[in-house]
């Protein structure tokens, strides 16, 4: 990201801070200086001292933090589309995966990609994500599932933000899937992920956390817990696809190892329910696109949660298979119709709820003295607008560390990529 500038943001009929008890503040600015936010309160009381460079006037609109997507497998090649196609015809995800298709055949052509042709689709991806509001954003591997593919896959994640104004966290997933040429030595497998992948993706930088999939005939339980300490071990922070399709008591082991967040939940029982409400360190991570996407009709228990006293954020899982969606206001209207919570609890789980299951609560994700200047000048002057227009409401302006990114005439645009001669040519 480039070099922040002073910014005031004026003329805010109602700001969203996602604080504490979540206090909205009413017709108030934003001073933003070194890409923090170093004001807020009435445009009279902005310090003297300070030189506004720049200025966005918010016409009275709703100012929300940036959104934060907190779950996506964004660096992937091709889709599948006809998946999709057999689903709509009665098969089910997991007929798919278990017939040789799901993850395995996007790791395919993921490992068959170049490293350019990936990162000119994921800045694609990534910028539509921008021009809705998103200034952070987490990002899986999982689709290599060899120790290059998975390494190239990480670094074309961290190289998105040297071209687009949008915060990228990764997140090393080689426990997606055992390979099909691992599928009858599968302990072999999990030593590569545990002994080869986990310590280079470290010594490269290339991953703050850590995530399995745990469910029946992917990881279990005790496959799952032996990567995700070796994990531990390295300074990775853990994070667990976790009881999805079948309830492995994944959300358990997610609590027992003080992970970050555990992702799904879609099968979790009362008394799981009860265990995240009292963790609340570790963050229910609600993905309501994959459940749609899937045709399943069991969405997990938001409403139980929050009522519970677990921290709850809501993603798109962006992902060529269960939920080719990058639209993470659209989820907010998942959030209420679909998981039971408020706009006000929808809006926080894709702001400070998200922060925080990236371990970014009080930094990212809410608006307040010495955070991130990441905010959303929403298209309305309501936040609720959000929820209820269904994904219609397109930013008035999104601004990622002080500086205005999307606003009139103006698009998340950075350095072009370059196709290598041979891959023009191919
Ligand atoms: O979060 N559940 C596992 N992983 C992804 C799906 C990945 C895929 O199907 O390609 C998910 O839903
Ligand atoms: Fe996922």
């Amino acid at each position: 990201m480039s070099a922040p500038t002073e910014l005031l943001i004026s003329n805010i009929g109602r700001l969203a801070t996602m604080n504490g008890e979540g206090a909205v503040l009413r017709d108030v600015a934003v001073l933003c200086a070194e890409g923090r936010v170093v004001y807020v309160g009435p445009e009279s009381g902005v310090p003297a001292a300070s030189r506004v460079r720049e200025r966005l006037d918010a016409g009275g609109r709703a100012v929300l933090p940036g959104l934060v997507d907190c779950h996506t497998h964004l660096v992937f090649a091709g889709d599948r589309r006809d998946e999709f196609a057999l689903r709509c015809s009665g098969a089910t995800y997991a007929e798919i995966h278990a017939q040789g298709g799901g993850i395995v055949r996007t790791m395919r052509l993921t490992r068959d990609a170049s490293e350019e042709e990936l990162l000119l689709t994921a800045i694609r991806r990534a910028a539509a994500m921008v021009m809705r509001g998103v200034t952070t954003l987490e990002i899986k591997s999982g689709y290599g599932l060899s120790l290059d593919a998975e390494l190239k896959q990480l670094r074309v994640a961290r190289a998105i933000e040297d071209h687009l104004p949008v915060r990228v966290i990764t997140t090393f997933l080689g426990g997606h899937s055992v390979p099909p040429e691992y599928r009858d030595r599968r302990a072999d497998y999990i030593d590569l992920v545990c002994n080869e992948m986990i310590p280079r993706v470290v010594e490269e930088g290339l991953a703050t956390f850590c995530d399995v999939f745990c469910e029946e005939r992917v990881f279990s339980i005790a496959e799952s817990e032996r990567i995700l300490l070796v994990a531990k071990a390295h300074g990775l922070g853990v994070k667990l696809h976790a009881d999805q399709l079948t309830r492995t008591g994944a959300a358990r082991l997610g609590v027992a190892l003080g992970a970050v967040s555990v992702d799904h939940l879609e099968q979790i029982t009362a008394e799981d329910v009860a265990l995240l409400g009292a963790h609340p360190e570790t963050v229910a991570v609600l993905l309501p696109a994959s459940v749609l996407f899937l045709r399943s009709q069991t969405y997990p228990p938001g409403r139980a949660l929050v009522d519970a006293g677990a921290t709850v954020a809501i993603s798109t899982d962006l992902n060529p298979g269960s939920s080719m969606c990058d639209d993470l206001p659209l989820m907010t209207t998942l959030g209420c119709t679909s998981l039971g919570l408020t706009p006000s609890e929808a809006l926080r789980a894709v702001t400070a709820g998200a922060a925080a299951a990236l371990g970014q609560g009080g930094h990212l994700g809410c608006v307040t003295l010495g955070a991130a200047a990441d905010l959303l000048v929403v298209g309305a002057d309501h936040e609720e607008a959000l929820p209820y227009r269904f994904g219609r409401v397109a930013p008035h302006a999104v601004v990622s560390a002080g500086r205005v990114v999307v606003g009139p005439g103006l698009v998340p645009l950075g350095p072009p990529v370059t196709l290598s001669r041979a891959r023009r040519e191919a």
